[in-house]
């Protein structure tokens, strides 16, 4: 009905509008003040924690791209080996699975059955399960070893949105947790990503707040289009892809998403002129070897004549040079960027489909979770 939609005329458009607060609601209660990250609720032991040398991410979809996401930031920040698996394929090609590997299986609902065998066959061969799901009793956490819940609130629309950014938040909370139990990092460092990751809710508003018309004026230009490509370096890669997923699951569009750095290696065989190239750009500063290369991705495709759709921080000069439509994002660390990167997709997919008169909450031939495998 018009009221559980609070206002807005879809679930989907409620939802990308709760991103902020999934963000915010995923923290509370699990760091103090001075940086310290407290996670009673994961009941696995500390010691059998501390002794993990190998994580397995798995889902499917859209938590499937968070767990690439949070593999960046894990290893980064852990400096164990973090693997991530399709749920679907992890179960049927024999994984190794010790005592000492912890698998954190990502669900939305807690109700997807790949992800949920795939659990359980994790399980058998002895490993931990941690599950990080946004359902509270799902199967999913019913079966995990422990579960570490986002707290995005419910999401009715079929295509998932602020789920996503609540799962890079819990994962990123568990991280740091092993961060911390391992000594890995320093406790300043901690605190300083924590105080990052609390400053996200403020910055993804602002894109809420400011770049909601030039999206919808790119989706009228742009809702033609027979395809899109979506390219991104390191963390902005499971973003293109997630930015290509949301745009074919509701807009029916044919999408892909790539590794920038492939773009050499075949997909820039697809680029015409006119093809809607979207780049996610890291921040210059910091890694600024990622942002140079990610700008040499778009004046490669620029020269083909294609049209560069990009995601980038405020006032970035290079962008400007090149790009012909530009999401701005506030300035933040690039292992942030993520939860602010995605919001913009988000939107343009969702204005792409209603351009094209379709119903975003149902999308053809898709269930909001998919309990068969
Ligand atoms: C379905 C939904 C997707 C979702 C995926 C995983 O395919 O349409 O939006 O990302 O399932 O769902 P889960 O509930 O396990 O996160």
């Amino acid at each position: 009905s018009a009221a559980e939609k609070g206002g807005w005329d879809s679930f989907m458009d409620k939802e990308i509008h709760e991103d902020p607060a999934a963000v915010q609601r995923t923290l509370i209660g699990r760091m103090d003040d001075d940086g310290h990250i407290n996670l009673d609720e994961v009941r696995i032991d500390e010691h059998e924690l501390k002794s993990i040398d190998k994580i397995i991410v798995i889902g499917c979809g859209t938590a499937s791209y968070a767990g690439m996401v949070a593999k960046y930031a894990i290893e980064h920040w852990v400096r164990i080996p973090v693997e991530i698996e399709l749920a679907h394929e992890f179960r049927y090609r024999d994984p190794i699975l010790t005592p000492r590997t912890l698998v954190v299986a990502i669900s939305q609902s807690g109700e997807t059955m790949d992800t949920l065998m795939a659990l359980r066959h994790a399980r058998e061969q002895g490993s931990k399960v941690l599950a990080i799901c946004n359902t509270q009793g799902a199967s999913i956490a019913r079966e995990a070893d422990a579960v570490l819940y986002t707290q995005a609130g419910p999401e009715v629309a079929v295509a998932s949105t602020k789920a996503f950014v609540a799962q890079i938040t819990a994962a990123y909370v568990l991280g740091l947790y092993l961060a911390q139990l391992k000594g890995a990092v320093y406790r300043d460092e901690i605190h300083s990503t924590l105080a990052s990751l609390k400053d996200m809710p403020a910055k993804i508003q602002w894109v809420l707040d400011t770049q909601a018309a030039a999206i919808e004026q790119a989706a009228r230009e742009l809702a033609d289009s027979k395809s899109f490509l979506f390219l991104g370096r390191h963390v902005g890669y499971p973003v293109a892809m997630e930015g290509a997923l949301k745009l074919k699951e509701i807009a029916y569009t044919f999408t892909e998403g790539f590794a920038a750095g492939e773009l050499k290696h075949g997909p820039i065989a697809l680029v015409e002129p006119g093809e809607p190239v979207v780049f996610i750009v890291p921040p210059k500063r910091g890694r600024d070897v990622l942002h140079a290369k990610v700008i040499s991705g778009i004046e490669e495709v620029k020269a083909r004549g294609a049209t560069i759709i990009a995601v980038a921080e405020e006032n970035d000069p290079d962008v400007k040079r090149y790009a012909d439509i530009v999401f701005w994002r506030p300035a933040c660390p690039t292992l942030m960027s993520p939860l602010v990167d995605v919001v913009p997709l988000q939107l343009f997919a969702m204005d792409v489909a209603k351009q094209k008169g379709y119903d975003v909450d149902k999308p053809r031939n898709l269930a909001k979770s998919v309990t068969v495998e």
